[in-house]
């Protein structure tokens, strides 16, 4: 799974520079692919339940799962990229929110609010913790901040299938769930609105946006807890 995450991370680290306006989400998508493939890594959601793209690319009030298009991003538009590859049957998994161009001071805190919750429930993936002690984590510091948490969608465990359970909601009390153990691969993914939780699926049948049409972020980390404490797979 390194090998997996850490080409995960890397794409994603390639695509987050070519993110500048006047580029559209679908040539975003076309370099995940051709990045993928020199690396001989298979895009692992490119036929996942049905969907026809490699990655995901959620702008403004969309969530999680915007498809890619001939859509142009803007100036100020907030950019979500989900993007996960199999590598020797294994996974990796991961997302980031960048800014496209000069974005307002309150989109700002949104991307570090998010992304600063993501980092607080990896903290708390700790062996012999609980599962919810992540999802307390997360839900706590995203509040403290005067933001919301999604809780139609939720991260999962992650291995030889992108999702395994358990799942990981990003909101609850701590304490509860499964005991963490040494061995276990999470994908933590703090989702996280800007004004009301709420969310609903387009008519496409994959785009989730905000109900209220506030701005939403998300982070996404393939993390494995061992003996010293959670390590972050998707990472360079
Ligand atoms: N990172 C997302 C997830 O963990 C990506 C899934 S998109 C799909 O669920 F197309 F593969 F469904
Ligand atoms: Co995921």
């Amino acid at each position: 799974m390194r090998v997996s995450c850490r080409i995960v991370a890397e794409i994603l680290l390639i695509l987050a520079e070519n993110v500048v306006p006047g580029v559209t989400t679908g040539s975003l998508n076309k370099i995940a692919e051709r990045e993928a493939a020199k690396r001989k890594a298979v895009p692992a959601f490119k036929g996942y339940s049905g969907y026809k793209y490699s990655l995901c690319c959620s702008v403004n009030e969309q969530v999680v799962h915007g498809m890619p298009s001939s859509r142009v991003l803007l100036a100020g538009d907030i950019l979500s990229l989900d993007f996960g590859v199999i590598v020797d049957g294994f996974y990796g998994d991961a997302a980031l929110t960048v800014p496209v161009g000069n974005v307002t001071p309150s989109a700002q805190k949104l991307l570090q609010a998010t992304e600063e919750s993501l980092y607080a429930g990896i903290e708390a993936a700790q062996p012999m913790g609980r599962l919810s002690d992540i999802s307390y984590a997360v839900q706590s510091y995203v509040e403290s901040r005067g933001f919301s948490v999604v809780r139609d969608f939720v991260g999962h465990g992650i291995g030889r299938s992108l999702h395994e359970s358990p799942q990981i909601p990003n909101y609850g009390q701590p304490g509860k769930g499964v005991k963490l153990k040494p061995g276990m691969v999470l994908a933590i993914e703090p989702m996280i609105n800007e004004k009301g939780y709420e969310v609903e699926v387009l008519d496409d049948g994959w785009t989730a946006v905000t109900c209220d049409g506030g701005l939403s972020a998300h982070f996404e980390h393939t993390v494995a807890i061992t003996d010293n404490g959670p390590e972050i797979l998707t990472r360079v």
